[in-house]
């Protein structure tokens, strides 16, 4: 199966095909799996996060079968912190995909969706014991131990349930990821996992293997987000079948599955392009066998948990331009500043990371001159920038629609009320036909959480 290498969603085009999405000189209207950009917003309103249902599914599918080719017992968990909802893990089900959870809330909504338990895996550094309550009662498949404490307190809570609870064990095999330093997860100064280095891994395994009620069935680990060099994958991969063989020389136990995380970097900007899971996978594999064959193990079997390759790119966001103005700078250039009805709230991406984003004009074609530009929010906040530096079309004008691909992962999952501006809404769009599957918020919304109430005193 081809994987789209394009940053944008497959069924992404306009109007007056074939257009050079690179330029800005694009002509006609934006339509996304045949909902045009113009009619999405009149039915729906702005801002909306449009999400290409088949794309989804070709994306996942591609994944899968990849992984299928390179590990014949592979499993693909998606990483639900990219996004997640109801319809989507409805998706999930009818993909044969697992699910990776890592908070209560990302659980309930797996459970509200009818997603089989025994499919699900359990990630976080400090679940708390109701979470993990939550998740033995559930019958979650497995639960990532991420620390000393959390081996006692989920053999604890296993056993006064009466189960025996499968876990791997998150390790940290010392790899810098070339990432920004807040997405990269797996050098030594973290707060996730046991360090394989320190010794700490080990000893790790050694304390879970001494729980009755814990059934300790592999490693994992992850070593941070948007990353596009394999290399990191397959150093990580190495020091993990590494600390199989050190497992089953000290304790005897040959565990049997091997999780080595998402991360893999998709394509923001047309200038950049995505690792493919071509790219990956039958490198992966290569080592993988290699070191099982050196170490004499028998292959294990192999987990990832893609977020943001499987999502990021099906989803575009649509925002209405509300006001633009001219500053001179002191250099005497003139950069337009062009507002539109969202920012910050439903793409953080740009200020906490610099991350990067195309945006193209979505309802109409402009023959004008392209002038330095600056994308900005409606948010009260200088860095709420969603695009630095942009050359657009200088006659672009309030009621203009723009459209920023590749905004599904960790957009509308990590969008938040500040200024109270309620969240957008998620359209699923396929063969011309639109569907919300997660409403608008509205005023009435935030305002539900106000509470007005008498101070009692505590005891
Ligand atoms: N598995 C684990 C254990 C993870 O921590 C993550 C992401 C994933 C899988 C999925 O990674 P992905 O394939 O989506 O890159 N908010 C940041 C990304 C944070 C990622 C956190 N963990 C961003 O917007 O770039």
């Amino acid at each position: 199966m081809k994987y789209p290498t394009s940053p944008f969603s497959s069924n992404l085009k306009f109007n007056n095909a074939p257009v050079d999405l690179s330029k800005n000189n694009i002509s006609g209207e934006l339509s996304i799996a045949g909902c045009t950009a113009s009619a999405l917003v009149k039915e729906f309103g702005s801002p909306l996060f449009v999400i290409d249902e088949a794309d989804f599914f070709l994306r996942a599918n591609a994944w899968k079968s990849a992984l299928q080719e390179s590990f014949a017992n592979g499993k693909l968990y998606y990483a639900a912190k990219s996004f997640i909802s109801i319809e989507i893990v409805k998706w999930l089900k009818a993909l044969e995909l697992n699910l990776d959870v890592c908070t209560g809330g990302e659980l309930a909504v797996a459970l509200a969706a009818d997603f089989p338990t025994d499919r699900i895996e359990f990630h976080g550094n400090n679940k708390s014991v109701a979470e993990i309550e939550m998740a033995v009662n559930a019958g979650v498949g497995t639960i990532v131990i991420d620390s000393f404490i959390e081996i006692e307190r989920i053999a604890q809570i296993a056993k006064s349930a009466g189960k025996i609870q499968n876990v791997y064990i998150r390790l940290t095999p010392g790899i810098q990821a070339h990432t920004h330093e807040f997405i990269s997860t797996a050098h030594e100064d973290v707060k996730f996992g046991f360090s394989i280095a320190s010794g700490a891994a080990v000893a790790a395994v050694e304390k879970t293997l001494t729980h009755k009620s814990l059934n300790l069935i592999g490693v994992h680990c992850h070593i941070g987000s948007q990353i596009f060099e394999v290399t990191g994958f397959t150093m990580a991969a190495q020091r993990l079948v590494a600390t199989l063989a050190e497992i089953k020389e000290k304790f005897g136990t040959e565990l049997p599955e091997l999780n080595i995380g998402g991360g893999y970097g998709i394509a923001y900007t047309t200038q950049e392009s995505a690792i493919s899971p071509q790219d990956v996978l039958p490198a992966l594999a290569k080592v993988i066998k290699e070191e099982c064959a050196r170490f004499k193990l028998a292959l294990p079997i192999i987990s990832i948990e893609p977020g943001r390759a499987i999502v990021g790119p099906t989803t575009t966001t649509i925002y209405e331009v509300g006001t633009t103005k001219s500053v001179t700078l002191e250099d005497g250039t003139i950069r337009n500043y062009i507002s539109v009805d969202g920012g910050m709230s439903d793409n953080i991406r740009p200020a906490l990371y610099g991350a990067k984003f195309s945006a193209f004009l979505a309802n109409r074609e402009s023959a004008s001159e392209k002038i330095s530009s600056r994308v900005v929010g409606k948010h009260c906040e200088t860095g709420d920038i969603l695009i630095f530096d942009i050359n657009f079309a200088a006659d672009i004008a309030p009621g203009d629609l723009l459209a920023f691909p590749a905004t599904g992962a960790y957009g509308r999952s990590m969008a938040s009320n500040y200024n109270h501006i309620p969240r957008p809404a998620v359209i699923a769009v396929k063969d011309g036909a639109a569907r919300t599957i997660l409403r608008r918020e509205n005023q009435a919304d935030l305002l539900a959480l106000e509470v007005t109430q008498a101070p009692r005193r505590l005891s």
